[in-house]
């Protein structure tokens, strides 16, 4: 049965090539104080940089940059770019890369003026934001976290050995985001493939979840199909814009809050993936392909009825003739090929996982409640175990 839900998503978004137009018309509703949040410097050699900066002086506004944001960016940067934000009496943050700058960007928002430690306040007591909030936009240029329309911001803390992620409500949404397919053409092969399966899994994470019939599986599969239809062109034709566009739409959709409506979810494979990601500093759609296939094995019995429909709706496996275990392994193994065609990490070996790591690691993992098994401690050394 469909639960008691509200649906409500606050960004406002400029989707495609002439995207990078509307930014103007945004910056007139912000103060003069811009910060200006990248990463490691790919917007500086494509020249998104060189545009985005053209627009803001024109517009008149003051840019305190902020660059140097590393992928899954650390509890440390995000203290830095607090006191730049505080300093400098931001009006509006301006996020031009990946999630990982537009997790960091929001991070900032909501910490900049909180009275307490940000790291205790919102990421070990998970509460939510009672202070200023500084209004953040992205201008995207890697898909797959969904991070351009939600209000998650994942932040890692090294010393302390993990990455967590704090879904935030409305508030802390950017308020718009733009979407240019044109932008992330210059991603490595790595990270484009790294982000496909960041999507696939986003939704296979808010699928396997609750055996009811709701209009949210049936979106959940249309995304899943088309998303596995232009991964297969676009790995082959990275510069195919018709595919890349598509993939990037998908990304948003696939966790914008919308599917998730109604229904339960599991997030066990991010949980998985993000205690990895805590102890490699490994790619975060890579981390995910390499835990995924030991926990969906080893969940499959517990969930049989549904990843049935998945092998059937989502891989075209004809159920003819064969057991409901039968038709539920075919699609795990289309789904294991394909991992493969498109080039993911499928062991955490390859991030330098060993043995005498996999206690430390189950430890750093966070158990949720809303798959088919809630997993113990055993269990989560088991499927790590069956990832190395
Ligand atoms: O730093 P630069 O030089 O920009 O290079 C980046 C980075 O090395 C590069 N890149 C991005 N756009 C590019 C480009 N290189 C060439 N051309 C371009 N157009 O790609 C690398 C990865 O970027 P990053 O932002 O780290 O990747 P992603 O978008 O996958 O973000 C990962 C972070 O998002 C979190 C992850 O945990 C991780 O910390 N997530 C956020 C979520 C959310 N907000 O809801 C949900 C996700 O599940 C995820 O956990
Ligand atoms: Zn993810």
């Amino acid at each position: 049965m469909l639960g008691n839900f509200i649906y409500s998503n606050p960004t406002k978004l400029y989707f495609g090539k002439d995207s990078l137009d509307y930014l103007k018309t945004e910056l007139k509703k912000y103060g003069k104080n811009i910060m200006l949040v990248y990463g490691g410097g790919s917007i500086k050699k494509n020249g998104i940089y060189d545009k985005v900066m053209e627009i803001l002086k024109s517009c008149g506004k003051t840019i305190i940059e902020d660059g140097g944001v590393m992928p899954n960016p650390t509890v440390e940067k995000l203290y830095e770019g607090c006191e730049i934000a505080r300093e400098n009496d931001i009006d509006l943050i301006l996020a031009v890369g990946g999630g990982s700058c537009c997790d960091y960007a929001k991070a900032v928002s909501i910490s900049a003026y909180c009275n307490d430690d940000p790291w205790e306040k919102y990421y070990i007591k998970f509460e939510e934001p009672d202070n200023k909030i500084i209004p953040v936009g992205c201008i995207l240029t890697m898909v797959g976290t969904g991070s351009e329309m939600n209000g998650g911001a994942v932040i890692t803390n090294h010393n302390s050995k993990l990455k967590i992620g704090h879904v935030f409500g409305e508030s802390v949404f950017p308020k718009f985001a733009i979407l240019n397919p044109l932008f992330t053409l210059t991603l490595p092969k790595y990270q484009m493939v790294a982000g496909f399966y960041d999507i696939f899994n986003h939704i296979t994470e808010q699928y396997f979840s609750g055996v009811d019939d709701n209009t949210s599986d049936y979106i959940m599969e249309g995304l899943m199909k088309s998303l596995i239809h232009s991964s297969k062109i676009a790995v082959k034709n990275p510069k195919d814009y018709e595919a890349r566009s598509n993939i990037m739409w998908t990304a948003t959709w696939a966790l914008n809050t919308l599917v998730a409506k109604g229904k339960t979810t599991d997030w066990m494979v991010h949980m998985l993936g993000q205690a990895v990601g805590a102890y490699t500093d490994a790619t975060h759609g890579m981390t995910l392909a390499a835990v995924s296939l030991p926990y969906y094995r080893y969940i499959c019995p517990y969930g049989l009825e549904k990843f049935k429909r998945f092998a059937v709706n989502v891989w075209n496996v004809n159920p003819v003739d064969k057991t409901d275990e039968e038709i539920a392994d075919e699609g795990l193994a289309a789904m294991e090929s394909r991992m493969k065609e498109l080039g993911l990490v499928m062991n955490i070996s390859d991030f330098g996982v060993t043995k005498d790591m996999i206690e430390g690691i189950a430890d750093s993992t966070f158990i949720m409640e809303g798959g088919y098994k809630v997993l113990t401690h055993e269990e989560i050394v088991t499927i790590l175990n069956n990832s190395l």
